[in-house]
């Protein structure tokens, strides 16, 4: 499964803070907000990994992560000088996805909870055709919303709907066998002019192959797309962060866990930045775990 982060966007919803930065490389707490993304497609066991972002942008989430090996994962990198819509990233990315499933998350969706690793690795081994994942909220209208039957079954999605069927929000990852690259290319833009993501899963549930795992209470789905969300997710990281003592979405220590790097190799990415708290606290992760 190949994996692409979607961190573009003109972010003029959070202007002036993005005037002259992306959004995704904006903090959440102690870390970049892209590391969320990239996390959730680390703990899915996908390594090899696009991140699109804007012209300007590419270079610095580039000096952040380079070609992603000190991870253990390999790292590239595709500009999209327009943002065009989120299907888009299936266009931009199709020689990168070729012939594999692929994982699509956007880059400013954060996801935490227990068991999200085996949900998303046993997500990733069961797709047949697409998989979403819904979260219940209480401002539907602002999301792609699916609706379930008694069985379970998604019946129907809809973009922002001024009536909601559900309060089941669409989250902004996406599970997609390789007849997604395909979708995208014969894709009109949406009357607002974009490629809608939507449209694509629109196509998969017409064809009876377009499934919805629901997130339930115990896990925690945020965008982090305006300024108050921004600080919200910022809350909750700290303090979840101060009352565990464990960081979320830590790069290093997930690289670790996953068996995709040594102890030795994570410690001696936490020395780098010994001077911070997450520095020390990858180092004191090697250590325990080496
Ligand atoms: O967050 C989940 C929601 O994301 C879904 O429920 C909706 O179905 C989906 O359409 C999307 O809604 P948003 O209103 O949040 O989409 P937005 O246009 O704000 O784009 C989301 C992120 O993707 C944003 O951080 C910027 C990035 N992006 C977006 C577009 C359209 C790009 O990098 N390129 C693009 O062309």
């Amino acid at each position: 499964m190949k994996g692409i982060v979607l961190a573009g966007g003109s972010g003029t919803r959070m202007y002036p803070v993005t005037l002259a930065t992306s959004k995704q490389l904006l903090p959440v707490y102690d870390k970049p907000m892209v590391y969320y993304p990239l996390s959730v497609l680390m703990l899915a066991d996908v390594r090899d990994i696009l991140m699109i972002s804007t012209p300007a942008s590419v270079p610095a989430i580039r000096a952040l992560f380079g070609d992603g090996a000190h991870l253990g994962l390999n790292i590239t990198y595709a500009e999209q000088p327009e943002p065009r819509g989120i299907a888009d990233a299936f266009r931009v990315g199709a020689d990168h996805v070729g012939n594999d499933d692929s994982a699509l998350i956007l880059g400013d969706n954060i996801f935490h909870g227990t068991g999200f690793g085996n949900l998303l690795r046993r997500g990733r081994s069961e797709l047949d055709g697409c998989t979403l994942f819904g979260y219940p909220v209480s401002d539907p209208e602002r999301y792609g919303i699916g609706e379930l039957n008694d069985q379970g079954q998604l019946v129907s999605i809809e973009e922002k709907p001024l009536r909601p069927r559900s309060n089941n929000a669409i989250t902004g990852l996406y599970f997609y066998d390789s007849d997604v690259v395909e979708m995208a290319r014969d894709l009109e833009p949406s009357a607002r002019g974009e490629l809608e993501i939507t449209d694509i899963n629109r196509m998969y549930l017409k064809d009876g192959r377009a499934k919805l795992e629901t997130l339930g209470r115990g896990f925690t789905w945020l965008d982090a797309g305006t300024h108050r969300s921004l600080l919200e997710a910022s809350q909750y990281v700290q303090v979840l962060e101060h009352r565990q003592g464990v960081r979320v979405a830590c790069v290093e220590e997930i690289a670790l866990r996953m068996g995709f790097i040594s102890a030795d190799e994570c410690h001696a990415l936490g020395e780098k930045m010994s001077n911070s708290d997450y520095g020390r606290y990858v180092m004191d992760v090697a250590k325990s775990l080496a």
